[in-house]
């Protein structure tokens, strides 16, 4: 009988700690903004490279399908990164960027277009800045010119 009660008390505190649970912290993903934030970074990505001539080098000669393709690998890959539904079935950024030899600046460049457009797209600025986070934390994979 008394184990009886005790189990009864562990599961009272189970579902009390699972009902705490349920009111926990929201994805990064949702506190963005979710698919809406993230369409507005590719798109203010695709204007704001294009004005960018350093970063502009890289995409020269580029179609406007290739301009689409690469728009919605960056919207769904951004997605991912804020940890929503998108699943980025593209190669990784080591293989897509090796050879590419893209170097610190250039990084630092997409990063600060990343985390304005975020900033622009996001209804909670201390959201858009973890998800700019998330982003810087791929510089090793991408930059491969060491100076
Ligand atoms: C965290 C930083 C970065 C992320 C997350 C990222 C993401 C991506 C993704 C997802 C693709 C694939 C597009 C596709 O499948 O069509 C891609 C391709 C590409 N990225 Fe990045 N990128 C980053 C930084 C950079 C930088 C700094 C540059 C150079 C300025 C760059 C230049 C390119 C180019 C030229 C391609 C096209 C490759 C091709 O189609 O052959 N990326 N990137």
């Amino acid at each position: 009988m008394a184990r009886f009660r005790k189990h009864g008390l562990a599961g009272a505190v189970a579902a009390a700690l699972l009902l705490a649970g349920c009111g926990g912290p929201q994805p990064l993903y949702d506190r963005v903004g979710g698919f809406a934030t993230m369409s507005h970074i590719g798109d203010s990505l695709v204007v704001d490279i294009g004005r960018d001539p350093v970063l502009m080098r890289r995409f020269k000669g580029f179609s406007v399908a290739d301009i689409q393709r690469q728009r919605t690998a960056n919207v769904v890959f951004a997605c991912e990164l804020a940890g929503g539904p998108c699943r980025y079935r593209g190669l990784s950024m080591e293989r897509i960027h090796r050879g590419m030899d893209i170097d610190d600046d250039e990084f630092d460049r997409m990063l600060a277009l990343f985390a304005a457009a975020a900033k622009r797209a996001s209804p909670d600025p201390g959201a858009a800045d973890e998800l700019t986070a998330r982003f810087a934390g791929l510089r090793s994979a991408v930059v491969t010119h060491s100076k």
